[in-house]
């Protein structure tokens, strides 16, 4: 059968497919993430991240049944209201499966449901000056290039100087409060 992938949101019962799909990628995401220790690769530490308060969606293959596996996620994170309405945006995928449009079908379904879902009016992301591959995904979701922060992000061992881009999702203004 062919391998389907899907995007769904996340939910509480995936802690142990998550910590798993993390070790197996660990080598690589180590250049784009911050330091982890041992704890955060069990299923006990993914519990505690998935109740965080983060907007999480899921990349997963198989048939929908208990075969399945999760192969790329995106979160929103430190979502503001208010006049602000902006989040922030990350994502990865695995390294068996990049190069197949799946950070493009993550972050398709994040910008829809910050725009319809949540209301937001804007979503922010950052990338290290050389991730090429996450930059274009950016450009071709519509972000635009808004700046270089220096020593943006402890990523990797080290503060690391980052570009910026933002994504503005509509033009309504904020419900009055
Ligand atoms: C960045 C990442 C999420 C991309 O995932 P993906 O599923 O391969 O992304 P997509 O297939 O949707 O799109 C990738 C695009 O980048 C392009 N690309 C890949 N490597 C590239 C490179 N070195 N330079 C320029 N473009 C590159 C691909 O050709 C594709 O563009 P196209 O559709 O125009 O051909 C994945 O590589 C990853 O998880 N990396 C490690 C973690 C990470 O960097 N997360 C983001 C932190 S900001």
């Amino acid at each position: 059968m062919d391998v389907v992938v899907g995007v769904r949101e996340a939910r509480a019962a995936d802690a142990g497919a998550l910590a798993e799909a993390l070790g197996r990628n660990r080598g690589h995401m180590r250049a784009t993430e911050p330091d982890r220790d041992e704890r955060y690769y069990t299923a006990e530490r993914q519990a505690e991240r998935l109740a965080d308060g983060g907007r999480r969606w899921f990349a997963v293959e198989g048939d929908g049944g208990d075969d399945e596996r999760i192969v790329g996620a995106a979160i929103l994170s430190g979502i503001v209201l208010g006049p602000f309405r902006s989040a922030s945006l990350g994502y990865w995928v695995d390294g068996e499966r990049t190069g197949r449009g799946i950070a493009s079908l993550l972050v398709a379904e994040v910008l829809r449901a910050a725009r319809d879902e949540l209301g937001l009016h804007r979503i922010e992301a950052s990338t290290l000056l050389d991730n090429h591959a996450s930059q274009r995904v950016l450009a071709k979701a519509g972000f635009e290039r808004i700046g270089t922060a220096p020593r943006y992000l402890h990523i990797a061992g080290a503060w690391r100087d980052h570009h910026l881009f933002q994504r503005i999702l509509h033009d309504q203004p904020p419900p009055l409060a």
